[in-house]
């Protein structure tokens, strides 16, 4: 059953989202070689709890972090722990948050130091994918549109691996709601999109193949090559003409730019990039 929400549930959920924003943006101020995963959770945790609310991942299922934290090969729901982040990483940061009966649910990938362009452009397409999907988030639509329009920018056209495994969803007073939003598809197929619905989309997109395994921790999504994989989360409400963003990388975007210039200082370069 879909969960329709009123506007001011809505924004509700907006300030859900917002604050796992802000969460990932404190989150990209401290990535940087040599940090360890554990330590940005801590970080998260300590936001979120100061903010009012409390990480929706904590105990879900018996999850027992407040992010999942997923490093080069591990695509979703990896474990922070004692590893360190090196140079040349990719790291997907998920964090829910939930305050006044609504969950926000957002994930961001990092670039640790300099990555390869191979990565960077992983990074770029995976967000452009999402940003495509979220254009069909639209009242009259249907699921399907959204997960055509992400298949095609990532698969189709540069050849990645979509993981067909997970899928985005309903977000709501539960965090995962109906409708599943699989990340591959037909156009004008699936559920139909109405206004009131929200949902999280998101793409976990492979640089090689679309499989995946799960560790033997028994959470932590693997690639089955080993090869890298990128995921990014934003919740979309459902309106009539177009999609309200509920979730903002801005805040992030504008972390990991300083945290760059800092770096780009740090070494030493004369015109760290603005
Ligand atoms: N964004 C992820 C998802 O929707 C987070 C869930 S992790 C869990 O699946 F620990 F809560 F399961
Ligand atoms: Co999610």
């Amino acid at each position: 059953m879909i969960h329709y929400k009123s506007k001011t549930e809505i924004e509700l959920m907006r300030q859900s989202s917002l604050l796992v924003s802000e969460t990932l943006a404190l989150v990209a101020s401290h990535i940087k070689p040599g940090v360890t995963t554990l330590a940005l959770d801590s970080i998260a945790e300590q936001f979120i709890l100061d903010h009012g609310a409390t990480a929706s991942f904590k105990g879900y299922h018996g999850y027992p972090f407040t992010c999942c934290i997923s490093v080069n090969d591990a695509v979703v729901h990896g474990f922070p722990g004692k590893q360190e982040l090196k140079d040349g990483d990719i790291v997907s940061v998920d964090v829910g948050v939930f305050k006044n009966g609504f969950h926000g649910d957002s994930a961001y990938t990092f670039a640790v130091g300099e990555v390869s362009e191979e990565l960077q452009q992983l990074l770029r397409v995976t967000k452009e994918s999402l940003y495509k999907g979220i254009e069909k988030a639209i009242h009259g639509n249907r699921v399907g549109d959204i997960s055509w329009a992400i298949q095609e920018h990532t698969e189709k056209k540069y050849g990645y691996g979509v993981v067909r495994d997970l899928v985005g969803h309903g977000l709501g007073r539960q965090l995962h709601e109906e409708p599943q939003v699989p990340n591959y598809g037909k156009r004008g197929t699936g559920a139909k999109l109405k206004e009131g619905m929200v949902i999280a989309i998101e793409p976990m997109i492979n640089l090689g193949t679309r499989d995946v395994y799960q560790d033997k921790d028994g959470w932590t999504i693997r690639t089955a090559d080993g090869k890298p994989a990128a995921h990014f989360e934003h919740d979309v409400a459902i309106e009539k003409g177009k999609p309200d963003i509920l979730s903002s990388f801005a805040p992030i975007e504008a972390a990991e730019k300083a945290n760059a210039n800092l770096c780009s200082s740090y070494y030493g370069l004369e015109n760290p990039v603005l």
